[in-house]
């Protein structure tokens, strides 16, 4: 489907002379998104948050701040999808973003939507998103002579979401043929892996550091993908890794996470990119943050997290970027080549709902989100007697 967003380049009439495309300048993609409120429920972003954030992205581009923009939703989450010379972690653009999520919450508790404002967790904007609520992924490029990316947007499941997508399209062979047969791929790519409890990170060479890679990045509670890039230093993809629950140290909401990622010309094919979600695998944010269930590639319209709240999503939209200016997006799940996959996933869904409140469905104790154990226990606490 072709969803041309508003503001896209206008039709350009063909030039008879044309050459080759020249590399472009440097800019900055920035995907930013928040749940400023759900509709109803934590299932849907209201259009007239659309309208809005549309609205606000619009005047920046008009005063030069933004070179593009694209308004989107993935379930109950907002995302602001924005291109702008100002590189990554830029106060200008962080602030912008910050502002647009802002009045939209005001919008929503003007309709009274659910959970109005949820993600914003200051006061006041501090100089940079991060940490704040929100939930970035920026990339710095060069743009190329053709530049594809795909933004990749889910609902109802962390930034850990990513690990094992990122790793089939860079790392792994049966996934991603160009490692074997793209003699520019056949070098590798570098990862880099953040510890998002002890706040530290560590950079793995790949395919050298395949089976050390992998020996952190399955603890998806702790280490998570950050970005990856080609050994010539070309940026490749980056995630959004903020933990909300670790920010705000109780449960405000989810870090429903985004990522953005280069394709083609010695990075994964498209379909290789897309291909990495061909398995609905299993993540932890389902039902109040402390389920597992596969995760379901879906289109937009799709992405309406119905079934106990869940199960939980992803949305890829498809991009040429052409002078900076967003020509897009294609909707790249909705396409019946993903009917088995979501089909696999409500199988696998059902399977887990069958658990009910068991592991490994039900999350373990120290990951879940909502939990009256302490209450529980205090309650019980003089019941409880030594094993002889
Ligand atoms: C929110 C989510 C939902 C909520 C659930 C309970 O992103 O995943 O499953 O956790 O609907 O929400 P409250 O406690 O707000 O009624
Ligand atoms: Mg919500
Ligand atoms: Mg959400």
């Amino acid at each position: 489907m072709t969803t041309q967003h508003k503001g896209a380049p206008a039709r350009q009439v063909p030039n008879k002379t044309w050459k080759p495309a020249a590399a472009g300048a440097r800019i900055t993609l920035s995907a930013i998104k928040a749940d400023v409120g759900g509709y109803p429920g934590h299932m849907s972003v209201h259009p007239h948050l659309i309208e809005e954030a549309e609205a606000r992205l619009n005047e920046a581009r008009k005063d030069g701040l933004l070179v593009d923009y694209c308004v989107s939703s993935c379930g109950d989450d907002l995302e602001l999808i924005m291109t702008h010379k100002e590189g990554v972690d830029s106060e200008k653009i962080h602030k912008l973003a910050w502002d647009v999520f802002y009045s939209c919450a005001g919008v929503a508790h003007g309709l009274k939507l659910y959970g109005a404002g949820q993600d914003l967790l200051a006061d006041s904007f501090s100089g940079n998103v991060k940490g704040m609520g929100p939930g970035v992924a920026e990339i710095e490029l060069d743009e190329r002579k053709s530049e594809p990316v795909v933004v990749l947007m889910a609902d109802k499941t962390g930034p850990s979401a990513w690990n094992l997508p990122l790793y089939k399209m860079f790392a792994d062979p049966f996934n991603t043929a160009g490692l074997v047969i793209d003699g520019s791929m056949h070098d590798g790519f570098v990862f880099e892996i953040h510890d998002v409890k002890e706040h530290q990170k560590i950079e793995f060479s790949c395919p050298e550091e395949l089976y050390s890679l992998l020996a952190f990045i399955g603890s998806t509670g702790k280490y998570l993908i950050k970005s990856v890039r080609r050994k010539d230093g070309t940026p490749a993809a980056v995630s959004s890794t903020q933990k909300l629950s670790l920010i705000a140290g109780k449960y405000v909401g989810k870090d429903d996470p985004v990522a953005i990622v280069r394709c083609q010309s010695g990075l994964p094919a498209l379909g290789e990119v897309l291909e990495a979600f061909s398995t609905p695998w299993i993540v932890a944010g389902w039902m109040r943050g402390s389920h597992n269930g596969p995760l379901m590639p879906v289109s937009r319209k799709q992405a309406t997290p119905s079934r106990f709240d869940g199960p939980p999503r992803v949305v890829a939209l498809g991009f040429q970027i052409a002078h900076g200016k967003l020509v897009g997006p294609i909707d790249l799940f909705d396409d019946p080549s993903f009917d088995h996959v979501r089909e696999e996933a409500n199988h696998i869904g059902s399977f887990l709902r069958r658990h009910g409140p068991f592991e490994p469905h039900r999350l373990p104790p120290h990951d879940m989100e909502y939990t009256t154990m302490p209450e529980i226990m205090n309650k019980l606490k003089g019941r409880f007697r030594k094993i002889d």
